[in-house]
């Protein structure tokens, strides 16, 4: 199987490459700095550059990668949306950044690499949301712009479910958990590597009639 990883050079991403080629996957990895990018260049495989906020970044990456044929893409890069994003202290330029990244960012990289997506025999988009995006379980408030993003993101999973269904192209939303990483902080409730194994399990067993769910890293659902 042959994936695409984007925010490859550390965290979950970094993480979702360990594991993917542990188990003798190929993977092309994305991230926005190659030459800093030394834990995953250790790793081995190919690195791509890919700033997902940009076109011309992105555009540039799905030329690198030609006609090579995509199993599995999941969109991983985000952004937490900084520290502005109170009712009393909100940062909307911040908001809109955010909403480059982590909802504009999956819909723009999935676009490009929809043609390899559909040469590959594996057919699946998987997008890392947040259980901060789930609507149904906003029991905190805050947030605003990591929230709205995340949110927007799960649409754009559920609109590209249910145009690519009959191509039998898979798209799910999944939820990493709270996981230990620089977004996460150390005080998390789950390990990088658990979050990653079940992220794994759940895109792994996903089925085209489960596409266009919120799939959860435990391997449940999640509210909407
Ligand atoms: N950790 C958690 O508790 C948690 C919970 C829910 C959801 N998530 C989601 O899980 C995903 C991974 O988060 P993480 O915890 O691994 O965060 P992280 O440790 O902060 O890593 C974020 C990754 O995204 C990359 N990135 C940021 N902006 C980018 C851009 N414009 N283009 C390409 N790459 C970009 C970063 O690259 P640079 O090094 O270049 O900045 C980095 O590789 C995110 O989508 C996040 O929202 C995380």
């Amino acid at each position: 199987m042959r994936v695409v990883v984007t925010g490859a050079n550390r965290g979950i991403g970094l993480e979702l490459v360990r594991q993917l080629r542990a188990r003798g996957d190929e993977v092309e990895a994305a991230c926005r700095h190659p030459e800093t990018a030394t834990q995953l260049r250790e790793l081995g495989g190919r690195v791509h550059r890919c700033d997902v906020a940009e076109d011309a970044s992105v555009k540039a990456f799905a030329a690198e990668l030609g006609d090579t044929p995509i199993d599995l893409m999941i969109n991983n890069a985000g952004i937490s949306g900084g520290s502005h994003q109170q009712l009393r202290d909100m940062d909307f330029e911040e908001a809109v950044r955010t909403y480059q990244v982590d909802a504009l960012g999956p819909l723009r990289v999935s676009l490009a690499l929809l043609p390899n997506l559909r040469h590959g025999a594996g057919k699946k988009l998987a997008h890392i949301t947040s259980g901060l995006g789930s609507i149904g379980d906003n029991r905190s408030g805050g947030f605003y712009g990591y929230r709205m993003a995340k949110a927007a993101l799960n649409m754009a999973s559920k609109s590209l479910a249910v145009e690519l269904r009959s191509e039998g192209i898979i798209s799910v939303v999944v939820n990493p958990g709270w996981v230990q990483t620089d977004m996460g902080g150390k005080s998390a409730a789950v390990t990088v590597a658990d979050s990653v194994r079940g992220i794994l399990h759940a895109v792994d067993n996903a089925t085209l009639d489960q596409s266009g769910e919120f799939l959860d890293w435990k391997g449940t659902q999640y509210p909407w």
